[in-house]
């Protein structure tokens, strides 16, 4: 994915959410790599984020169909490398 593209994609879709790779809805539900290892359906990886990007999960809606297939591994490649590096 290209993260350059994702990080984009995150500004608009996701930081509402999630600035600063925290939760607003569900505070220890961050994008922080230990809460990601401990509750994203698949564990630490781009798939899983893109997963629950396309199909949402709870509160958090679906992006499938509002985003492109390419926007969804752009900004997953984004939260990974992101999140790897300590927001
Ligand atoms: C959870 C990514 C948009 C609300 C998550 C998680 C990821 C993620 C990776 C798992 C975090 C964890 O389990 O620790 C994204 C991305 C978005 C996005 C990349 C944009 C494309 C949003 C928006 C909202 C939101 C706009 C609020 C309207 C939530 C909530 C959860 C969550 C409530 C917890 C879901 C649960 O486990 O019940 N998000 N998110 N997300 N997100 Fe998002």
């Amino acid at each position: 994915g290209d993260v350059g593209a994702g990080e984009q994609v995150f500004s608009g879709n996701c930081a509402a959410c999630h600035a600063g790779g925290q939760n607003v809805i569900m505070p220890e539900k961050t994008l922080e790599k230990e809460a990601l290892e401990e509750y994203l359906d698949g564990g630490f990886n781009e798939k899983s984020v893109m997963k629950q990007v396309t199909n949402g999960k709870n509160a958090m809606p679906a992006f499938g169909g509002r985003l492109s297939d390419d926007d969804i591994a752009n900004v997953a490649a984004y939260v990974i490398k992101t999140s790897s590096a300590g927001w």
